[in-house]
């Protein structure tokens, strides 16, 4: 009889995998610098071409100008081309429910892209690469279309341009200033790729399975959505809001301390010293609104920084500038989660070429804290099970910690 491998009884483990190392991946590093493959995040990220980190990402080295230029023309050609049988479903659910967050209809509308597409399993690299080009331009030009749909308005065409202004100019209904279009981009660039994140780690393990792409990212989509995650960009905003005014800031997160809740844009499972990115936008945050409506928003954001440092030590995280900049930008709060998803389809898609390319399940163990051994109970015979064995009530998913 086959048996499973006794691994050493584990007495302790890493609780949310902290610290764990769980892979190898040469798309990206956080030890030092923040490198996407091997190229430090700055000078990237102040060229904001997206497009130009999308092809770094997927093919491993930067394009020259012809290679820049062939990959974005054949991703805009996928935003163009959106099959209408996708388009046709979203309208309906558009229709049925023009409330839902966008975030879910990115999930649906990934989902039925895989199921149109007849996703192969797991197919060669070129095929990866092809589908992942497609997937860059369909994702923007999803959200896009929900956004018309939920509206009522019918799908406007995709604009010409750099994925990041096109998108821009769809969210926004107008064409973006280049300031706008570039700081945009720069977003994209930030939020493109970060190792082994809860959502890359998600799409990781679904392919590990044999599965395919598309599942791994409407997977990974699921994990991004949650407010500890890539959800916390929408409620960036509500923390500001709820706060309002500098004056008001203190009183307000130690009403926050007190509760044990956690504010939303602080802190960060691997950065403990800040988050570079979080530095870097938060600068050209400031440059951009200098002068406009937007800029009270901006002390009122650097007075919570310095209570947040003086009371917790805790610092910002890219969430924290890029829901001002989104804001600044007129942007609604319900897309800036999906943004989030436009740009880190790229780290995703790498992540997942390279977890197919060198494949091994992923397979954790767990610690059983559960009932100690005992013997089944017949369901005629049983009696008090309730009583013996409450069920857990009052639990709650939401970041407020008991
Ligand atoms: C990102 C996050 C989930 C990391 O969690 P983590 O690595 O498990 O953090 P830790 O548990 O090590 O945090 C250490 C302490 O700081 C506190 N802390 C961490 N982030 C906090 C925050 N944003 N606000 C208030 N307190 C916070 C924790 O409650 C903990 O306090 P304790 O020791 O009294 O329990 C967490 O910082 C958080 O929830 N941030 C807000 C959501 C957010 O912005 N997410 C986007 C991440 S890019």
């Amino acid at each position: 009889m086959n048996m499973p491998p006794t691994p050493a009884a584990p007495d302790a483990f890493a609780r949310g995998l902290a610290g764990v190392v769980a892979g190898r991946t040469a798309v990206c590093s956080l030890e030092g610098d923040l490198r996407y493959r091997g190229y430090s995040i700055e000078p990237l990220a102040r060229a904001g071409d997206f497009e130009e980190v999308a092809y770094l990402l997927l093919h491993g080295e930067l394009p020259t100008r012809a290679e820049r230029d062939a990959f974005a023309a054949r991703v805009t050609s996928a935003a163009r081309s959106l099959d209408p049988a996708v388009i046709d479903c979203l309208h309906r659910l558009a229709a049925a429910r023009p409330d839902a967050a966008p975030m879910d209809a990115l999930r649906t509308g990934v989902s039925l892209l895989g199921q149109i597409e007849r996703d192969v399993l797991p197919g060669r690299r070129e095929a990866l690469l092809a589908q992942a080009e497609r997937l860059l331009g369909q994702v923007p030009a999803l959200l896009a279309a929900w956004c018309d749909l939920a509206s009522g308005r019918p799908v406007a065409p995709w604009p010409t341009g750099s994925i990041a202004a096109a998108l821009l100019e769809r969210l926004t209904g107008r064409t973006p200033p280049a300031d706008h279009a570039a700081i945009f981009g720069t977003t994209l660039v930030l939020y493109a790729e970060h190792e082994f994140n809860a959502s890359t780690f998600t799409a990781r393990t679904i392919v590990s399975t044999g599965s395919d792409m598309h599942s791994g990212i409407t997977g990974a989509i699921g994990a991004l959505k949650g407010p500890l995650h890539g959800g916390a960009n929408e409620q960036v905003l509500e923390v500001l809001a709820a706060i309002g005014s500098a004056e008001r800031a203190e009183a307000w997160l130690e009403e926050q301390f007190a509760a044990k809740r956690v504010v939303m844009g602080f802190g960060h499972r691997v950065y403990k010293d800040g988050d570079v990115r979080a530095k870097l936008l938060g600068a050209m945050c400031r440059a951009l609104t200098r002068g406009t409506a937007a800029e009270p928003l901006e002390g009122l954001a650097a007075r919570v920084e310095s209570l947040m440092l003086a009371r917790k030590g805790l610092r910002p995280n890219l969430d924290w500038p890029a829901a001002r900049v989104y804001h600044a930008l007129g942007l609604p709060v319900s897309v800036f989660t999906p943004i989030f998803v436009v740009a880190r389809m790229s780290g995703w898609t790498a992540h997942v070429i390279e977890q197919i390319g060198d494949n091994r399940l992923i397979r954790p163990l767990s610690l059983y804290c559960g009932p100690a051994p005992r013997d089944y109970v017949p369901l005629a015979s049983r009696v008090g099970q309730a009583e013996a064995c409450p069920t857990r009530t009052g639990f709650s998913l939401s970041p407020i910690r008991p």
